[in-house]
């Protein structure tokens, strides 16, 4: 069967772990060549080695997408290595601080709006002149169900991710003319380190998740990747400026 991402330089922010790991697994698998870059040095050296030793073409860095240039030169890397990246997966994300906007700092609000929004806005900045330039480019950026409806006790988060959903929109309209799109994904509830510490943070989440959702279930890093494959290859190629529900159902209620 004809790989969709043969010779195409992938690159993924947030890949150590969780979501973007599951990316980069998935579009090794699809024949691309991997640059990946986040801020757990020790976890990105684990996921990148295992895909290496299973015959994946790999270039890592640690890169805080806090710093725009620390994603330049995640990006610098990749040209280097492989060649300017034809897709990119701007994920890295954090959850933030459950409670009340009343209850959470200036400092920890703006803490998730600068990794969670303005770290998309960081790498889409680094990528795209490259991508205009040449005609073509797929960027997706890791957004939520709660870039598209609202969630309880998350008011960053919440937030920050209906800005990654606006910054999409924006950005794809602006540059489709050129062949290069934009899209946001947007899992539902997904069983990673991200979840299990927000379960951590309040037990009572996990079974109200359970019951909110249609399909009853978490859904798995897997599922999201494929999607995730799907809107960064060229099998959506009429695709931008959507924001894509991989949610089990859950934002349809
Ligand atoms: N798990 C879910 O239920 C869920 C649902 C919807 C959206 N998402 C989104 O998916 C993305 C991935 O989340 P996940 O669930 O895999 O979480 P995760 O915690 O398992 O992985 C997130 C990764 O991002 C990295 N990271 C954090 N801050 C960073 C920074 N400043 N610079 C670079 N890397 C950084 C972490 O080290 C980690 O490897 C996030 O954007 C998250 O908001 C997750």
């Amino acid at each position: 069967m004809t790989k969709l991402m043969t010779d195409k330089v992938v690159l993924v922010t947030g890949a150590a772990m969780g979501i973007g790991a599951a990316i980069a697994r998935a579009a090794a698998k699809e024949g691309a060549a991997l640059v990946l870059g986040d801020v757990a040095a020790s976890e990105l050296e684990k996921t990148a080695g295992e895909l290496m030793q299973s015959g994946a073409r790999v270039a890592w860095a640690v890169c805080d997408v806090r710093s725009q240039s620390d994603v330049d030169a995640l990006v610098a890397l990749a040209t280097d290595r492989f060649g300017a990246p034809d897709v990119v997966y701007a994920n890295a994300g954090v959850e933030g601080p459950l409670g009340s906007p009343a209850d959470c700092t200036e400092e920890a609000f703006l803490r998730v709006i600068d990794i969670n929004l303005n770290g998309i806005f960081r790498t889409i900045k680094a990528v795209l002149p490259s991508m205009t330039e040449r005609g073509s480019g797929s960027i997706v950026a890791t957004a939520s169900v709660a870039g598209l409806v609202g969630a309880a006790g998350l008011p960053a988060y919440v937030a920050s991710k209906h800005g990654v959903v606006g910054l999409v929109r924006s950005t794809a309209i602006t540059v489709a003319k050129t062949g290069v799109r934009v899209n946001a994904l947007c899992p539902g509830m997904v069983e990673t380190a991200l979840l299990e510490r927000l379960i951590d943070a309040d037990p009572a989440i996990r079974q109200g998740l359970l019951a909110l959702k249609p399909m009853g279930r978490l859904g798995t890093t897997d599922e999201i990747a494929e999607a995730a494959i799907w809107l960064g290859s060229e099998k959506s190629s009429f695709v931008t400026g959507h924001a894509l529900a991989v949610d089990g159902g859950y934002a349809a209620q």
